[in-house]
């Protein structure tokens, strides 16, 4: 199963369009993953042309195993990836799942990452079975909670580690 998902262009920013990673992302993605921010908030890193092809690896076998469903973000008329999203389900016929996400430095600031998370959120809920979503950020991670807050998602608590927990509920 593979599913390619858009999203309407507002006043100020083009239309996404969310679709999963092919190998012609390679370059792409080295040169994303240059960006010091983007390393500090997450934890599995692209450091060459060989890294990358791992990566798009775990991402195809998600889709192949159900257990992960990662998207390139694309904004229309803009060259490049803007972004990542994923849909992860430990359980593929399980009730809930968590989200990850990251925008490319180029691309930061235009709502890139609220929009993409609220359009896969939805598809989730009316259409994969699903009744609840969750994503985790570190507590520092300011940019990461107004993220989730644009995309409807409550913090829930704060984790024994101190990292919080957001919620979006099936309605
Ligand atoms: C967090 C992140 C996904 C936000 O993505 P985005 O597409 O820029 O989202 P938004 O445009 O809605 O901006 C979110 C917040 O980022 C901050 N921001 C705005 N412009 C920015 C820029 N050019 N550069 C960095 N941060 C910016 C603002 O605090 C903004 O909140 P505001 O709109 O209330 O002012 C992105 O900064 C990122 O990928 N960071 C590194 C990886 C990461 O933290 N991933 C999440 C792990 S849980």
């Amino acid at each position: 199963m593979t599913v390619t998902l858009r999203v309407d262009a507002t006043p100020t920013a083009g239309a996404l369009t969310l679709r999963p990673w092919n190998a012609g992302d390679v370059e792409a993605l080295v040169e994303i993953y240059r960006d010091p921010a983007l390393r500090r908030w997450t934890s599995l890193h692209v450091e060459n042309a060989e890294g990358a092809k791992w990566w798009l690896n775990i991402q195809e076998r998600g889709w192949h195993t159900g257990k992960r469903l990662s998207f390139a973000v694309l904004e229309d008329d803009l060259p490049g990836v803007a972004g990542y999203m994923a849909l992860r389900r430990p359980d593929p016929r399980g009730p809930a799942a968590g989200l990850a996400y990251w925008t490319a430095a180029h691309a930061r600031g235009r709502g890139v990452a609220p929009r993409a998370l609220d359009c896969l959120s939805i598809w989730a809920l009316t259409t994969g079975g699903l009744r609840h979503l969750e994503l985790i950020h570190d507590a520092a991670n300011d940019a990461s909670c107004r993220v989730a807050g644009k995309a409807s998602f409550r913090l829930h608590h704060t984790l024994p580690d101190g990292s919080h927990l957001h919620m979006r509920e099936y309605c």
